[in-house]
């Protein structure tokens, strides 16, 4: 059996925001199956970007399944006005440690999927005893904070040993990564077992978004 068509979720931070209308409607028309949504705190991050608010502006404009990628220090305050404001998936990370299982918790108790994060610096070990509860593995292959940043190859091998772990244990989580997806970096991910490419500065920079996600899944 062939491995599913790979998932490709533009990311809005790279958007044109002046033109946002504009933009959500460049994806919904370039194939791209999720639209994703990177919030930043201030905290967690060195950047501020979009809130529960902007996610309701966001959703009537299309009917994308919307993923949300909280890269935030109190996600617990967030959790709910996101999923009111129309989010399918959220995603914490897995940096906040011990608060992991609760937020988790929460998260399905809103009845949105939920996702894990973890970024470059830190072990899969840090989120394999929650693999078996998550729908969606986002590994960072950029330091989280900006987009337009160069795809991390020594991240490669993380991805190849989730893909592994999925295997061994039989779970079913996805795998998104996240950062520097280009037509460059995206054949390695997907040969390392990645379902779903978070991609924005490639997308919203390209003339034709739907040749560029179609490139990213060939
Ligand atoms: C980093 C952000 C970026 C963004 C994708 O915190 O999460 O990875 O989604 O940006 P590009 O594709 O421009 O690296
Ligand atoms: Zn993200």
């Amino acid at each position: 059996m062939s491995a599913p068509k790979p998932i490709v979720a533009p990311s809005l931070l790279a958007a044109d925001l002046a033109q946002l209308g504009r933009e959500v409607e460049r994806v919904n028309r370039s194939g791209a199956e999720w639209l994703h949504l990177d919030v930043m705190d201030g905290h967690f991050v060195p950047n501020l970007s979009f809130g529960p608010d902007f996610a309701r502006t966001v959703r009537p404009l299309t009917s994308l399944f919307l993923d949300v990628h909280l890269m935030c220090d109190r996600p617990e305050i967030l959790i709910e006005p996101f999923r009111r404001a129309g989010a399918d998936s959220i995603t914490v990370h897995g940096e906040l440690r011990d608060r992991v299982p609760e937020l988790l918790e929460q998260i399905k108790k809103s009845g949105a999927k939920s996702g894990l994060a973890v970024n470059p610096d830190s072990s899969l070990e840090l989120v394999l005893p929650y693999l078996k509860q998550i729908d969606l593995l986002l590994i960072m292959t950029v330091h989280p904070g900006f987009g337009g940043q160069q795809f991390l190859t020594e991240v490669v091998p993380k991805i190849q040993a989730a893909a592994r772990e999925r295997r061994r244990s039989g779970q079913a989580f996805r795998i998104e990564v996240d950062g520097g997806v280009d037509h460059g970096s995206a054949p390695q991910c997907l040969q390392a077992g990645t379902d779903v490419l978070v991609a924005g500065s490639y997308l919203f920079n390209s003339d034709n978004m739907a040749e560029a996600v179609a490139g990213l899944r060939s």
